[in-house]
């Protein structure tokens, strides 16, 4: 009943993206202007995102899910989605070690709206918390996202911390003449605010397709910079998790460094995804996907879903070639596939 992929890997961890739409034009995952939005009719509604999710804990054992987006705050009554999914229990006969228990449930978001809806979230059921921050300085903030909101997302992590979400992490995208210059800044305002920063390198998904190697800035760098000034050791192990983590010697807590591109975890991934319109990935740089919402709406059985669903992990490559002349870029960009 596991599902096993052709190179050995487990399937442990779904991610869903509920919705293509995001409050923020972020300049490495958006145009300006122009994004095409999905039609709400494609859409999944929650009611089929349960029943998919539902499949994939119940016949296969996947014991996390990550919502995503897009901005997934975007979607109207978020916490009913919540709700339907923290009812999930991985079965008693499940390989996992969450076996008997529910699953672990995260959502990642840029936290612009967290104020108003961080109870609400945690009522509903949710544990987990990732908010995306780049750059801790107003107008960079601003040219970045093209929305001038760092204070409200600044209030966001500061609303997640206050409902109790344990733990919070802060994920930053490093780019090279972009924020690489606040590496540190960024690893003090996780020491202050007890928050794990999770730095992650630039991969190639923006909607500009302008990425190149030069603008990536590199695990090693990073914790180099950082333990200049705060010394570090490594924690050993991270499984099927993306990131390395380090802790400070002080004791004032830990980062993580997410090395998609220079030290690809590919053997290790334990991921599969769902896009808001229903198309199951193998993998963020796939190039194939397969038609969930079709069967879905074509009125499958939960046997015939779970049967796609060990047939689309069937394909699963070994990893990404980024930084490969091999290398294809997907035909969807990030905010599309979700993160
Ligand atoms: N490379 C790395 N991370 C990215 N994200 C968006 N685009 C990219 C990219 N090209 C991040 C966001 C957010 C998460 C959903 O994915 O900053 O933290
Ligand atoms: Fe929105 Fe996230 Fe893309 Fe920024 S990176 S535009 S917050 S989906």
């Amino acid at each position: 009943m596991d599902l096993i992929d052709p190179y050995g890997r487990t399937v442990r961890d779904l991610r869903i993206s509920i919705t293509d739409r995001c409050n923020f034009r972020c300049t490495y995952c958006m145009p300006a202007e122009g994004m095409k939005w999905l039609p709400r009719a494609d859409v999944l509604t929650y009611e089929e995102m349960r029943r998919l999710a539902a499949v994939c804990v119940g016949h296969f054992g996947v014991d996390g899910i990550r919502i995503t987006g897009g901005e997934p705050t975007m979607r109207a009554h978020l916490p009913v989605l919540i709700d339907k999914l923290a009812q999930l229990v991985v079965p008693k006969d499940a390989s996992s070690p969450r076996a008997g228990q529910p699953i672990d449930l995260a959502i990642t978001t840029n936290g612009a709206t967290l104020r108003l809806i961080a109870d609400e979230l945690r009522d509903a059921g949710l544990k987990r918390i990732n908010v995306s921050l780049d750059t801790l300085r107003a107008d960079r903030f601003a040219a970045m996202t093209r929305r001038d909101e760092l204070a409200h997302v600044l209030d966001g992590i500061d609303a997640a911390i206050d409902a109790g979400f344990d733990p919070v992490k802060v994920n930053a995208v490093v780019q090279r003449g972009v924020n690489d210059d606040e590496i540190v800044d960024l690893a003090t305002f996780g020491r202050e605010r007890g928050v794990e920063v999770r730095f992650i390198e630039f991969m190639p998904l923006d909607a500009q397709a302008t990425w190149d190697l030069s603008q990536v800035v590199g695990q090693d760098e990073i914790v180099a910079k950082i333990a200049e000034v705060y010394p570090l050791e490594q924690v050993p192990a991270r499984g099927a998790a993306p990131a390395d983590r380090w802790r400070y010697l002080d004791g004032r807590g830990t980062i993580g460094v997410i090395p998609s591109v220079t030290k690809p975890f590919c053997g290790d991934c334990d991921r599969v995804r769902i896009t808001a319109d229903g198309q199951f990935r193998t993998c963020l740089f796939a190039t194939t996907e397969f038609d969930l919402r079709a069967l879905l709406r074509n009125g499958a059985t939960d046997d015939e879903l779970a049967a796609e669903i060990r047939r689309a992990v069937g394909t699963k490559w070994a990893g990404h070639n980024i930084g490969n002349v091999a290398f294809v870029r997907p035909r969807r960009t990030m905010s599309q596939i979700g993160g």
